[in-house]
């Protein structure tokens, strides 16, 4: 593996489009890509540290899910692709950032019903520099969420790249003073974030986070975390909570491959627990950083 130092990597300067390497600024799709015309598209995040993008085979996995149930073929094998986010490491020089992956049902003349045969699927990489600072001060200090009506589709289990409702609410959120937005379905029971996982911890110590269904993204970094804390023991239970239980939670977190977890100290406003990051949320955090599952993929 090779070493590299965080200090000398500049910003994205490399994009990937269809099997080439661009310099970013003269990077494009094609003007009737589905993606642009229609949101026909899914994507991922994957975070790099030290050179190596973290839990890649769970990202490969749900890529390859959620093209599986629009349809989509893979656009290059999995190890064709791994070669491709390691080259986009090498070429950016980027050790410490973020990868954004999108896949596109390709460019073809305008039609809702997607072609049978072809065209070829687009496939995009970016990558970009973490805000350090930020996630640090974030960790410290914790973050605000506000509750905002889920609005989205019947299949968030996709990855899609229709993020419409989810930046509505995340500008919402901001609006409030908050930095994320929990999404609350009908029932007054939390979905997730706008681009998060959200968690609570109940006064008795229980983690607790939605059960998977087509109501919520399954997380890469959520799946790691459930592992790693069954296996360190902890109490952990999957299923939904409403705002009220969140709101008298002894602790909560958002988890993503953005942030791992981060702790959730008001919400709407409201302090949780006692209005400062939690041990719990600490505790997940290192039991993540530590897992194997979490570097091999
Ligand atoms: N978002 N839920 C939603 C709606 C998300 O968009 C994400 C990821 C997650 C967490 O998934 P993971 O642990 O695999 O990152 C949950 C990415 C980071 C984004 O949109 O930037």
């Amino acid at each position: 593996m090779k070493k590299w130092s965080a200090s000398r990597a500049p910003a994205g300067r490399v994009a990937y489009v269809n099997g080439r390497y661009l310099p970013h600024a003269q990077a494009g799709v094609h003007i009737e890509d589905r993606a642009l015309q229609l949101g026909d598209g899914i994507y991922e995040v994957f975070n790099i540290m030290g050179g190596q993008p973290l839990d890649e085979e769970g990202h490969i996995d749900r890529m390859e899910r959620s093209l599986r149930e629009l349809g989509m073929p893979m656009p290059i094998g999995r190890a064709a692709l791994k070669l491709v986010v390691q080259e986009m490491i090498a070429r950016n020089r980027m050790p410490d950032g973020f990868l954004y992956l999108q896949v596109t049902r390709g460019a073809v003349k305008r039609d809702h019903v997607p072609p049978p045969d072809g065209p070829r699927p687009t496939l995009i990489m970016t990558m970009r520099l973490q805000d350090v600072a930020g996630l640090k001060r974030r960790l410290e200090k914790g973050i605000a969420v506000s509750t905002q009506p889920d609005i989205r589709w019947g299949r968030r289990d996709i990855k899609t790249v229709q993020l419409l409702p989810n930046l509505m609410a995340k500008q919402a959120a901001k609006l409030a003073g908050a930095f994320e937005a929990w999404l609350v379905d009908d029932e007054g029971y939390v979905t997730e974030g706008s681009s998060t996982n959200a968690w609570i911890v109940d006064k008795d110590g229980t983690i607790i986070t939605r059960d998977l269904s087509n109501t919520i993204l399954s997380g890469v970094t959520r799946r790691v975390m459930l592992q790693a804390a069954a296996e360190a023991q902890l109490k952990v239970v999957e299923r939904k909570f409403t705002v009220a239980e969140a709101k008298a939670a002894r602790e909560a977190f958002i988890s993503s491959a953005t942030g791992a977890a981060v702790p959730v100290v008001a919400i709407d406003g409201q302090a949780v627990g006692d209005g400062v990051p939690g041990p719990v949320t600490q505790r997940i955090r290192d039991l993540y950083a530590a897992h194997p599952a979490h570097k091999n993929g």
